[in-house]
């Protein structure tokens, strides 16, 4: 695990650029933190680190955005709204957790819970913000050699 401390939201996109530009086909990148964390603002640095071209917001009326045009596919999921096992499994998310291309996931805390419990393994990768004060974030990420 390692430890960032961000300082503003052009850190934590930093950071998600850091991942963007060293992202695998098929790895999900599991995000956890309260709302207003910064978890969308840290997707938008991955998909730049990507190439991938469109405008990162949540997925509030789908479950999935799909961001083209770059290294690889990124998939952007948002599970704030499902809240059981039994909801995550008819909303067939399973594609996404073994991804021709990159998932991030926001609310992957939800992918916790029972048989969705996710186990480590090198495309897995957490990443899980801390709102510190007003604009400062710790953010807690399994480390990916880069
Ligand atoms: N250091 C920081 N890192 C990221 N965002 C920050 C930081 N400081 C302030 N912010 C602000 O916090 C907000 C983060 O919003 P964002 O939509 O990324 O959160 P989220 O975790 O995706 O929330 P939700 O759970 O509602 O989807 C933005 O308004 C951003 O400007
Ligand atoms: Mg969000």
């Amino acid at each position: 695990m390692a430890t960032f401390i961000s300082h503003n939201p052009a850190d934590t996109e930093a950071l998600g650029e850091r991942f963007g530009r060293a992202a695998q086909r098929g790895w999900v990148i599991a995000l956890s933190g309260d709302l207003g964390a910064g978890k969308t603002q840290f997707v938008r640095g991955v998909a730049r680190g990507l190439d991938c071209a469109g405008k990162v917001h949540s997925p509030t009326f789908t479950l999935v955005n799909e961001y083209g045009g770059g290294r690889l596919k990124l998939f952007h999921l948002d599970l704030y709204r499902l809240e059981t096992a039994q909801q995550i499994l008819s909303a067939g998310i399973e594609e996404y957790l073994v991804p021709d291309g990159v998932s991030v996931v926001e609310w992957a805390e939800r992918l916790e819970d029972g048989r969705w419990k996710m186990k480590d393994g090198k495309n897995f990768l957490r990443v899980k913000i801390e709102i510190l004060i007003k604009t400062e974030r710790k953010i807690i990420y399994d480390d990916f050699g880069a």
